[in-house]
């Protein structure tokens, strides 16, 4: 193709860009503006509760300005991206700094930008498929991310190690965190929601997270402490947090969720896989899930854990997201908001197909995704 000179795709990946503004990024930009860095100074000290004593008597007056001061600062509103590198630093300045009033959960819903370009046979095909299990395999294998990233969670979670004869569970959880966090949704959920109708279907897909390295013991704990260890770490807080906000059922709502969207709670669901409470399926006779804990032995707080483990295996929003969801349609190309030369090709495409349909392909989306779980809502039925 010759590159029309893409003259609005710049500034609109600009936009994107600002739009979802990493906490790191607007950190380190606050910190090398010289409004913005004494405020930031004066922030910190007021969350450390050193305020008062550094401060000086003006404390509680200083502390609310540096907050109303940085409500116009680049650090008001930013977020984290799932599976960034030092995810852990951005969920850090996330939780700590009080500029995020509105925000539930710390983690981008407009991480991306991407492109499909559907074959105009293949897309009906793509429907009507009878095992989705195998095709979403197959699928997985000849994308070079989902492929690579698989073979690596999967060769970290079966090699065992010459001294104990156990598998590296920290570096199978890091493994299948980097691919349900990378690989797009389209693969990676089709991998472990797609519908079967046997037991060994069923027993393939339980496999996909390799339980028995990943999360599996000779007993179970008890969800209380698993949900408190959880809340210690930075990273499984933030994906719980997710969780709970996106798949929250709602009884009056058509689609089971309060939050109404599909796609948001799934890929809520996939990130807490590779974390102390990773959920799967409980067997290959049924489709419930949950993650590796009982509540027997809860004592006095035999409620809470029950609600606990109830937002797993009794949860309208979840099994209908779950039962929901259909394939994506064959994508030819995607792309993030880090703009590569790959990616640059594949919107140097779209628009020559927009100016010249072509007759092999259409095109049928471009999504923009401001709003990316919504957006990819629209794929549920
Ligand atoms: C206050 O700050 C000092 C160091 O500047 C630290 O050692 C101390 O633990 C802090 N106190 C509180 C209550 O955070
Ligand atoms: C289903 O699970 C049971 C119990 O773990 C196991 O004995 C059986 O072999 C599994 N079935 C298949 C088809 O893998």
């Amino acid at each position: 193709f010759i590159f029309p000179h893409s003259v609005s795709l710049l500034p609109l990946l600009s936009v994107l860009s600002a739009l979802c503004l990493d906490c790191l990024v607007a950190g380190d930009s606050c910190s090398s503006d010289e409004n913005c860095s004494p405020r930031l100074r004066t922030l910190r000290q007021c969350v450390a509760g050193n305020g008062s004593m550094k401060l000086g008597p003006g404390a509680r007056s200083q502390c609310a300005n540096a907050v109303s001061a940085l409500l116009s600062s680049p650090l008001h509103g930013c977020q984290c991206k799932r599976g960034m590198k030092k995810e852990k630093n951005c969920l850090s300045i996330y939780w700590n700094h009080v500029l995020q009033p509105h925000l539930i959960h710390p983690y981008f819903s407009c991480d991306i930008l991407f492109l499909t370009l559907v074959p105009s046979a293949d897309s009906d095909v793509g429907m009507t498929t009878v095992n989705r299990c195998l095709d979403a395999a197959k699928a997985c294998n000849v994308d070079d991310l989902c492929q690579k990233l698989r073979t690596e969670y999967v060769s970290a979670c079966i090699k065992l190690t010459a001294k104990s004869g156990l598998c590296n569970r920290p570096k199978c959880n890091r493994a299948l965190r980097r691919f349900f966090d990378r690989v797009p949704a389209d693969y990676t959920h089709e991998l472990l929601f797609c519908p079967c109708t046997d037991t060994a279907c069923a027993e393939r897909r339980r496999q996909t997270i390799v339980p028995s390295c990943s999360y599996e013991g000779s007993e179970k704990p008890n969800c209380i402490m698993q949900m408190r260890i959880c809340n210690a770490d930075y990273v499984c807080r933030s994906r719980l947090a997710q969780f709970q906000y996106d798949c929250e059922p709602s009884k009056t709502s058509a689609s089971g969720c309060k939050q109404g969207n599909y796609g948001a709670c799934l890929l809520a669901y996939t990130g807490l896989i590779g974390s102390t409470i990773t959920p799967n399926y409980v067997d290959n006779s049924t489709s419930s899930v949950a993650p590796w804990c009982s509540c027997s032995a809860s004592g006095s707080q035999r409620d809470e854990c029950d609600s606990f483990l109830g937002f797993f295996t009794d949860n309208i929003c979840l099994s209908e997201c779950r039962r929901r969801r259909r394939p994506a349609p064959r994508r030819v190309c995607r792309m993030g908001i880090t703009l590569t030369a790959r990616s640059l090709d594949c919107l140097t495409m779209l628009f020559h197909l927009l100016q010249r349909p072509h007759k092999t392909f259409y095109w049928t989306e471009l999504y923009i995704l401001m709003d990316f779980p919504s957006i990819m809502s629209s794929r549920f039925d």
